[in-house]
């Protein structure tokens, strides 16, 4: 009976160790890993910073999330519901980016990845970051 319940306690903190140490490393290793899910699916087309290549710089994109949405969790969903239904209509960049880029393609990734991705996209908004202003 003593063996048994020891054996119990020891299994119980072996797994609570190890929920914990999980849990550690993916918050520990959250902010590396949306960078390189960033570069994967969406650096060939979206640089961090002017100037643009095929898309919006990430900057300018953040600038304009910040400027339409109050909060985080709005702005990531509809960053979400965009990616997986692009629709101009619904585009919170200037009208012109639509124009000068064309529409940016649905995106074929888990929507947990598109979550983190625009999550970590909101992350980069600097208030110092002025918009070069050529898609008036
Ligand atoms: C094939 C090129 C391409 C890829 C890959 C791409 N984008 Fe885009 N994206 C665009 C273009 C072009 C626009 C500007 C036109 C528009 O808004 O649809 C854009 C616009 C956006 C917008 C602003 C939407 C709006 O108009 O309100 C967000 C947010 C965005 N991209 C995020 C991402 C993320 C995150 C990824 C990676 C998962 C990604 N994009 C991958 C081309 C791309």
């Amino acid at each position: 009976m003593f063996n048994l319940s020891f054996m119990r306690k020891h299994y119980l903190m072996a797994a609570i160790i190890g929920m914990v140490a999980s849990a550690s490393n993916s918050a520990a290793m959250a902010g590396v890993d949306e960078k390189a899910l960033f570069d994967t699916h969406c650096g060939i087309c979206h640089a961090m910073r002017p100037p643009a290549t095929a898309a919006p710089p990430v900057l300018g994109i953040a600038l304009h999330y910040h400027d339409a949405f109050r909060s985080r969790d709005e702005a990531v969903n509809h960053m979400v519901a965009f990616m997986q239904h692009p629709d101009p209509e619904r585009s919170k960049l200037e009208p012109a980016a639509v124009k000068r880029f064309g529409l940016m393609p649905k995106m074929e990734i888990g929507t947990d990845d598109l979550r983190r991705l625009a999550g970590w996209l909101w992350d980069q908004y600097d208030p110092q970051f002025v918009s070069p202003g050529t898609c008036k």
